[in-house]
């Protein structure tokens, strides 16, 4: 039977480690603070903002809430994005994504000063995480290296194959397997014999963003697999991009959905809040 990697009780872990923490940076005069940005009213992006404000709360991680209506035009997003860079009490800018359509987002993600980057997503940190650099790690890929770590998952010399090549979870998720020194392959729309580049996986890494996409003729006898997905299924329950039912009897460990990879995006941008406060004392 497989192993369950339990990613709420692994994030409830890191939070409650870094609430130990920003106490002690408190107790030494240094507040953490977060600026969170939504514009419009997306609902999934309002829970997603809710849910980093309450862990906010839990950790003692001051946020600052910027509700700004759907009818925002670039320039003002950018006009606040500045008057956040230059604050020096605010360490971390987070602008939830999407955004409406008059809004260009990469324009936004580069006006957002790297040092206060805690998504992760600005150019100069993607190439710090490629250089192997000091900087910030996009959130889920960096969640699930400590899903694995903490779950006794050794990644050296294991073959790693990534499915799905998104800026956000795909690419980084790669590069943080090879820095572990895994063998990494990243499949995606034009992959030639998916099924079988799956099977050759010890790490099975599905973001591929289809509900119960891999079912068992995508997993080898004992691979570990790292399901990202989260979909409605035809019940309304929540689902993954893998099929957990068919998968379980041959995989060794697996994330569930809910409750696997999810949580630990959240915790882990807390954890970058919290290393915003580091590397802007490194810089001052
Ligand atoms: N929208 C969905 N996921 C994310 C995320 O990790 N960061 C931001 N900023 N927006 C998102």
């Amino acid at each position: 039977m497989a192993f369950l990697i339990d990613g709420k009780k692994i994030s409830a872990q890191i939070k409650d480690e870094l609430k130990i923490e920003v106490a002690k940076l408190k107790s030494e005069g240094t507040e953490v603070k977060l600026a969170v940005i939504q514009v419009g009213n997306d609902p999934a992006s309002s829970v997603y903002v809710g849910n980093k404000k309450k862990a906010c709360a839990y950790i003692g991680i001051e946020s600052l809430a910027y509700e700004l209506p759907e009818d925002t035009s670039e320039i003002e997003l950018l006009a606040l994005i500045d008057q956040l860079n230059r604050r020096r009490d605010v360490n971390g800018i987070l602008v939830q994504l999407p955004l409406p359509a008059q809004i260009n987002e990469k324009h936004v993600i580069e006006a957002i000063t790297p040092l206060k980057d805690v998504d992760g997503f600005h150019p100069q940190n993607v190439g710090a995480l490629v250089t192997g650099e000091d900087g910030f790690v996009s959130c889920t890929p960096a969640g699930i290296i400590q899903l694995l770590k903490r779950s006794g998952i050794d990644v050296d010399g294991k073959e790693c194959v990534v499915v799905g090549r998104s800026n956000i979870v795909g690419k980084p998720m790669a590069i943080l397997l090879l820095r572990e020194n895994g063998t990494v392959t990243v499949c995606h729309s034009h992959t030639k014999d998916l099924k079988e580049v799956c099977k050759r996986a010890d790490i099975l890494v599905a973001a591929i963003g289809k509900p119960k996409f891999f079912n068992r003729e995508y997993v080898r006898e004992g691979a570990v697999v790292i399901d990202v997905g989260i979909h409605r299924d035809e019940n309304n329950k929540l689902c993954g991009d893998v099929d957990r039912e068919d998968v379980m009897d041959i995989v060794s460990a697996i994330t569930p959905v809910p409750g696997g990879v999810g949580p630990m995006t959240i915790a882990m941008l807390m954890y970058n809040c919290v290393e915003a406060v580091r590397l802007q004392k490194a810089e001052r």
